[in-house]
């Protein structure tokens, strides 16, 4: 594992130029992400949504994939930010790494992905948290703690013996990129921001912004 000081260290001082810069966003994301994740760093992203009136909420979630396509999490489709999407189908996401001075926000319209993929990746999940799926009415208020356990116990008896299947309010969204920007943490604030923003299909224009 790399020492995470020593790497913020190098990354401060290589910057962020345009010149490192690949022409596809995704790229770069995908690069810091096995960064981040050689030095021992979390895979969570902060999600934010916003009601029909435009009022925010933002939560952390897990970055289950990020390619080409966009950045997809999994979670309760009646859940706050499920209801939230469904009236208002954007996000604003980010990736912060405080240990190497960096963040990615990414910006984007939101879909649910399609049925058999969200499929596919339950059946990768471990049982309790397949159970947890059907116990849960996620972001809802509940009397106490033991309701929950209850819930939990009634769906391990009725999926007793079989693989539990994907309960249709739990899947994954994804996010498909409008813009992304890569901040570089740099020695006085002299900060590296980069601007990636769509112009065609897997095409970006680049500029950079001010600290
Ligand atoms: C590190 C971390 C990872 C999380 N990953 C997920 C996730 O992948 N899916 C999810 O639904 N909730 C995840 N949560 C819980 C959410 O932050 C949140 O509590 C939950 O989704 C309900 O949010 P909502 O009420 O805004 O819908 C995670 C929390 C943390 C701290």
């Amino acid at each position: 594992m790399t020492d995470i000081a020593t790497l913020r260290g190098e990354l401060q001082q290589k910057g962020l130029y345009e010149a490192d810069a690949p022409p596809e966003p995704h790229e770069l994301l995908a690069a810091w992400r096995v960064q981040a994740e050689r030095a021992g760093l979390h895979r969570a992203m902060v999600v934010a949504t916003a009601d029909s009136f435009g009022k925010p909420s933002c939560r952390a979630v897990n970055l289950r994939r990020s390619d080409a396509s966009g950045l997809v999490f999994y979670t309760n489709y009646e859940s706050r930010k499920g209801r939230e999407l469904a009236e208002n189908p954007n996000a604003a996401c980010l990736l912060v790494w405080y240990e190497l001075s960096r963040q990615i926000r990414v910006e984007g319209g939101v879909s649910r992905l399609p049925q058999n993929e969200s499929d596919a990746y339950f059946a990768t999940r471990e049982r309790g948290a397949c159970l947890e799926a059907w116990a849960s009415r996620q972001s809802e208020p509940i009397t106490d703690r033991a309701w929950l356990e209850n819930r939990f116990k009634k769906y391990d008896e009725r999926f007793t013996g079989v693989a539990v299947p994907r309960p249709p309010h739990w899947g994954g969204y994804l996010v498909s990129p409008d813009t992304y920007e890569f901040w570089q943490g740099r020695p006085n604030r002299m900060h590296d921001r980069l601007l990636y923003e769509r112009v065609g299909v897997s095409e970006w224009k680049i500029s950079r912004l001010s600290p």
